[in-house]
């Protein structure tokens, strides 16, 4: 047995997608099991780029099952699209694998991600607008649509009545907005089912199977733990659980058989969207940051906000998650820098907090106690060991192992495959 559960210890973005597809190369299968079409995993092969969306990160290996598990969101369109655009790149998409248990995102749901979230005015969340939030309020309503009844003309048909009536009553009563046609919408998404009816079956049987016979498997976390609806920044935070627990409700595996976590951590810190981000540097820093990083979102192109790592942050993700080893990644984005720094402690009123503060409020006036780095000023793109890497990055990596109290597992140097450090030889 040999299950392996990536997740994001920061607020997403941290190369998830980058460390799933190098993971990969020794995996059998990869499953998403929460979030759906807000997540943007980027991973590059030979310097090509492809993004993915609703896709495990897997799919670049001919043969590998790729699943999308029953607690996705699932979007029908953006996989067509993404399913599209990778078979036009001449990647084999028969490893598919989509749970008929998945709840459906419908255009209604994005429609109204955005209404709502604009509606807060000054308190919006800064969604994606990917209908993920009232996908699953429609689940936890149970007025949902699952795969298993969108994939059956009838029962897909009277859902969506059923469903469109409320929406159309709620979207004009509350913005006033047009209402939604059924016929249109019908004919549409039953051309997706159409498509996607061969990909569909019953993931919890055989992702159990195939563990059972040995297989090996990684769960490819989405956002990340400050973005937990739970654990994250509430209410700044996205409506699903990327935590290491995620997958045991997520994609119906017990949790005695999840073997490994492995958290991914940036070097240093960004956020989407609104919400608080103690070590946020809003100054030149912030911006030699994004600019060397290029930290502009994937999936909606905002400049990313930027910061120095927060290793508090990182710890509460390695207590939430279990964290065995943590990959950390763009580590060759900090090479120019003179000095670099890390949060290793909150002060709120002169006091330091033991824990990550629930209440916003504090949170948002905490003082970060950092520790200061001299920069190692290398280019560490070509390092392919341990050992070889400038003494100062290491005293960096080391003192984030040393504050986290998480082991160095991994360290990435570039978003290619080969750009990678593996100091842990048993994270399979
Ligand atoms: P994810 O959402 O966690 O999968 O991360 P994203 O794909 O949204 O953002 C991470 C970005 O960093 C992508 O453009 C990756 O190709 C890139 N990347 C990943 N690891 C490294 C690294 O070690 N160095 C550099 N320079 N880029 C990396
Ligand atoms: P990956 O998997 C970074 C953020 C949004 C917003 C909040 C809620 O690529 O790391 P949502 O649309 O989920 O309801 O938005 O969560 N967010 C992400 N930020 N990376 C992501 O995914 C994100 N997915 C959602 O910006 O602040
Ligand atoms: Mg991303």
């Amino acid at each position: 047995m040999s299950t392996v559960v990536v997740t994001g210890t920061q607020w997403g973005d941290e190369g998830k997608g980058k460390i799933v597809d190098y993971l990969a190369q020794q995996a059998d299968i990869v499953v998403r099991h929460q979030g759906g079409s807000n997540a943007g995993h980027t991973v590059v092969v030979d310097g090509q780029d492809y993004k993915l969306r609703l896709m495990p990160s897997g799919i670049l290996y001919k043969g590998s099952l790729c699943i999308v598990g029953n607690g996705v969101a699932f979007d029908p369109k953006i996989m067509l699209e993404e399913m599209d655009g990778l078979a036009k790149r001449g990647i084999d998409l028969s490893g598919i694998r989509i749970s008929n248990r998945a709840h459906v995102v419908l255009p209604y749901h994005c429609l109204m991600d955005g209404l709502g979230d604009e509606a807060r005015g000054k308190n919006k969340v800064g969604t994606t607008h990917r209908g993920i939030g009232p996908c699953y309020v429609d689940r936890d309503n149970r007025i949902g649509i699952r795969v298993c009844d969108f994939i059956d003309k009838e029962e897909f048909a009277k859902r969506l009545k059923e469903n469109l009536e409320i929406k159309n009553r709620e979207l004009k009563l509350l913005y006033d907005h047009e209402p939604l046609d059924y016929d249109q919408m019908l004919e549409e998404y039953n051309g997706y089912a159409d498509r996607l009816r061969p990909y569909v079956c019953d993931t919890i049987a055989l992702l159990n199977d195939e563990i059972d016979k040995g297989k090996k498997v990684l769960f490819e976390g989405a956002q990340a733990t400050m973005l937990d609806i739970d654990y994250g920044t509430y209410p700044y935070v996205t409506a699903s659980h990327p935590v290491a627990g995620g997958p045991t409700v997520g994609a119906g595996v017990a949790p005695k058989k999840i073997d490994k976590v492995v958290g991914i951590v940036k070097a240093y810190c960004t956020r989407v969207g609104e919400g608080p981000f103690p070590t946020e540097q809003l100054n030149a820093i912030g911006d030699k940051i994004r600019e060397e990083g290029h930290e502009y979102g994937v999936v909606t192109g905002r400049p990313r906000r930027t910061g120095w790592l927060d290793a508090c942050v990182v710890r509460y993700a390695g207590l939430l998650s279990g964290i065995d080893y943590m990959a950390v990644t763009r580590l060759d984005i900090l090479d120019s820098f003179d000095e670099i720094k890390m949060c290793v402690g909150y002060k709120y009123k002169g006091e330091l907090l033991n824990e990550i503060p629930a209440s916003l409020k504090i949170l948002a006036d905490v003082e970060p106690v950092y520790e200061t780095f001299e920069g190692w000023k290398t280019d560490i793109t070509k390092v392919r060991k341990y050992e070889d890497l400038p003494e100062k990055a290491k005293k960096y990596l080391e003192r984030m192992a040393e504050v986290t109290n998480i082991k160095l597992g991994i360290v990435s140097v570039g978003p290619n495959r080969d750009e990678t450090i593996v100091l842990a030889k048993d994270i399979f």
